[in-house]
């Protein structure tokens, strides 16, 4: 996003002359507008079981794919979409996904923080770049909670997944015998036992 465009929460001081400059590339005039386009009649069939709508929950999120057709329908490329109750950015990253530009709006700095990286992500390489630096600085306060000693690791070694319950401690280590399930809630491993 170029500097400039995301304000958090406060008002934003370059989008009067973001609209401006957007009206100037593509005049609208409504005495001469010949917009026509009738009502979207189709249904829609999206599914939620994607990583843009999975990456984190919002109240009434939606999933992009169906605001997308609705753009695609009502709109064309480069038009300019306007959502002031953006939320988590669905329509933003709808409209960029059919070449459209978007003002996203919100009351909440939380929904325009979000809307904010979705809609541009971080490149993959400074994502991985930041996880590692993260990773060196905590990684010696945060070892030993994934650690655990039983009889299927000798000597304690990290695992990939631990929870651990006042003494006891439940391993979901794939090959400890002593889960309850392929989703265990609770493990039959005795407080006390190896
Ligand atoms: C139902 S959510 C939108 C969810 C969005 N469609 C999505 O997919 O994530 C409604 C949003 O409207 C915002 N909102 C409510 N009143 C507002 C106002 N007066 N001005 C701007 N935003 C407002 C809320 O903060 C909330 O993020």
């Amino acid at each position: 996003m170029p500097e400039g465009y995301y304000s958090g929460d406060k008002p934003n001081p370059n989008l009067r002359a973001f609209v401006e400059q957007h009206i100037k590339e593509r005049p609208y005039d409504p005495e001469t507008n010949d917009y026509d386009v009738l009502a979207f009649d189709k249904a829609i069939t999206t599914s939620k079981d994607n990583a843009i709508y999975g990456i984190h929950g919002y109240w009434s999120k939606k999933p992009y794919d169906a605001i997308r057709q609705y753009i695609k329908h009502f709109t064309k490329p480069n038009d300019l979409v306007l959502d002031p109750f953006c939320g988590s950015g669905t329509t933003a990253i709808a409209s960029s996904a059919e070449g459209r530009q978007c003002i996203a709006i919100d009351l909440s700095g939380a929904a325009t923080f979000i809307t904010k990286h979705v809609s541009y992500p971080t490149p993959q390489e400074r994502v991985i770049e930041l996880l590692r630096l993260l990773r060196a600085k905590i990684d010696h306060d945060i070892q030993p909670l994934y650690t655990t000693t039983n009889d299927q690791t000798t000597p304690p070694s990290p695992n990939g997944y631990t929870i651990a319950s006042g003494q006891d401690c439940m391993n979901r280590a794939s090959s400890c015998t002593r889960r309850a399930g392929s989703t265990p809630t609770t493990c039959l491993r005795k407080p006390g036992s190896t």
